[in-house]
């Protein structure tokens, strides 16, 4: 078997690759470790940047987002007794962003991929990568797919980026001593904007996917286990955390989803090797604060489909051979924008009361100055893309 991509992983990275590449018709395979129903209900992020949303949009698998999404033109920062509005509308004019479940992309992504005949495989066993410096090829399940270049797009657990011989890739990391604790309930939002808050017991984030479908984090130890956490402790935590501001009831509702998230930022550099391309969590990955994960991938993904295209067109490796430092930029922006908003609303054990003072002098300053307030929403909207990316 032979195609000209061979992509790994059907997440947003491998799956809008896929599409992308099927538009300037460039042949691929997506091999996929789960089954389809799997990667359709793993519920994870749900902001999507305003370049996210273009590039769904353009790429016509935007149509379903743009019915049942949220567009949202502002968060809340909620500390000290008051909540105080982040206005995109204001501070970014014609730039937002919109709420809609990563699975909801996967789904379309699929489904798009499914129509147009593309070739996505799940529920494949054992991929292994092969001769990336010269002629590379992937076997799996007694099988080989022979390729001209591979996409690693199998998140941070994967078997991309551990294909890469020792001491070729450099790697920047931190992990952070907390986790988050995520839910999905059955229940209407209780604000009409998402609402970021930081309080003396700790983090917490209320966030939405439709009008009867909210979504609720918690900062907890990086050592809790969901066994330590029944419902009855969860929404009461999420009460004490968030109902700080005169006149805000929580409501609550049955919890359809849990699960604990570590915090963490990866970088790996260069983000390819021979004629292997890193895209996504494979590559790099940042603590869910800024909203950044999936919207890197997708970014990743343009910048590759790109240089792909102009490999496949004419021959020039040029784009390609630039791939890694052409996403860098971007990756690190949002690494710093992702620690910036972490270190602004969580709560470090070992901050003492100096520390605490100064991360409430930041959030006041942030929510009165304008110019302070428009770099948080540059950034949480999203940098525009370079043209032709
Ligand atoms: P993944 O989605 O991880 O996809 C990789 C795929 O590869 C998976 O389907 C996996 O099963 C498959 N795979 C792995 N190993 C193999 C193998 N050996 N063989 C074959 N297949 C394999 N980002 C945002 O932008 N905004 C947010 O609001 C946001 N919130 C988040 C909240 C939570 C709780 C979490 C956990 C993440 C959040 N993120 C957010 C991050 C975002 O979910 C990820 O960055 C995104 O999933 C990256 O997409 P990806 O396609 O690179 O990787
Ligand atoms: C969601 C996740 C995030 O990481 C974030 O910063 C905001 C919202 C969400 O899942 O809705």
């Amino acid at each position: 078997m032979r195609t000209q991509v061979g992509i790994i992983g059907a997440g947003p990275a491998g799956l809008l690759l896929s599409h992308l590449l099927h538009l300037r018709g460039i042949s691929s395979v997506v091999l996929e470790k789960r089954s389809r129903d799997y990667v359709e209900r793993r519920v994870r992020a749900g902001v999507l940047e305003q370049g996210t949303v273009d590039t769904l949009v353009e790429a016509g698998v935007g149509e379903r987002m743009l019915r049942e999404g949220l567009p949202h033109h502002g968060i809340e920062l909620r500390y000290g007794g008051a909540g105080h509005r982040i206005a995109f509308d204001k501070l970014v004019p014609g730039r937002s962003i919109t709420v809609y479940g990563q699975q909801e992309v996967v789904k379309d992504l699929i489904a798009a991929r499914l129509a147009a005949g593309g070739d996505v495989r799940f529920e494949v066993e054992d991929v292994e990568l092969h001769a990336l410096e010269s002629q590379p090829y992937l076997t799996f399940g007694g099988e080989r797919l022979d390729c001209d270049v591979i996409a690693g797009c199998d998140g941070f657990h994967g078997v991309s980026r551990p294909a890469v011989p020792e001491g070729v890739l450099s790697v920047f990391e931190r992990d952070y001593p907390f986790a988050w604790l995520g839910i999905l309930a059955r229940v209407a939002p209780s604000s009409e904007e998402l609402i970021y808050a930081r309080t003396e017991r700790g983090f917490a984030l209320h966030s939405m996917r439709s009008p009867a479908v909210s979504r609720f984090y918690l900062q907890v130890p990086a050592d809790a286990r969901l066994d330590d956490w029944p419902d009855e402790r969860i929404w009461e935590e999420l009460r004490t955390r968030l109902e700080t501001v005169p006149g805000f009831t929580l409501a609550t509702g049955e919890i359809m989803e849990r699960g604990i998230t570590p915090m963490r930022g990866f970088v790996t550099e260069p983000m390819q090797y021979g004629r292997l391309y890193l895209a996504g969590d494979a590559a790099h990955i940042v603590p869910p604060t800024g909203a950044k994960g999936l919207n890197l991938a997708v970014a990743d993904v343009r910048v590759l489909t790109e240089a792909l295209a102009a490999y496949f067109g004419s021959g020039s490796t040029e784009l390609l051979d630039g791939y890694s430092d052409a996403c860098l930029k971007r990756v690190w922006r949002a690494q710093h924008f992702s620690w910036w908003m972490t270190t602004l609303l969580h709560t470090f054990e070992e901050d003492d009361p100096y520390a605490r003072k100064l991360q409430l002098s930041y959030l006041d300053y942030v929510t009165s100055s304008e110019a302070a307030a428009t770099t948080l929403a540059e950034n949480y909207v999203g940098l525009p893309f370079e043209p032709g990316r």
